[in-house]
């Protein structure tokens, strides 16, 4: 199993996540991060941490969508570790739905 980024934490980006993992296996998007699958050792200490309530551990139901996208991205976007500014509209955006239409393919600066 792996812990996935799902919808909500398109055009938030809060980004308090990077900071918990042990591994170090967050990539970032220009308004959206991922968890590499394959590097994420389901330890579950970066899901209470984000406060858009955007990660879930794959054993969820109805989360294939989100596994596809994290593992797609997460070969192609820069590695992130460490906490950057949120997004400036994030607080607004935080809870709205159809956010998955907003996803940037664009990569982030990385750190
Ligand atoms: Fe990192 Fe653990 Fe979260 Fe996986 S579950 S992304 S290893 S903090
Ligand atoms: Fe996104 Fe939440 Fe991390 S909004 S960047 S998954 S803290």
């Amino acid at each position: 199993m792996t812990y996935v980024v799902t919808e909500n934490c398109i055009k938030c980006k809060f980004t308090d996540c990077v900071e918990v993992c042990p591994v170090d296996c967050f990539y970032e998007g220009e308004n959206f991060l991922v968890i590499h699958p394959d590097e994420c050792i389901d330890c579950g200490v970066c899901e209470p941490e984000c406060p858009a309530d955007a990660i879930r551990p794959d054993t969820e139901p109805d989360l294939e969508d989100w596994l596809e996208i994290n593992t797609k991205f997460a070969e192609i976007w820069p590695n992130i570790t460490i906490k950057i500014e949120q997004l400036g509209d994030a607080e607004e955006f935080d809870g709205k739905p159809g956010k998955l239409a907003l996803l940037s393919e664009k990569p982030g600066k990385g750190d």
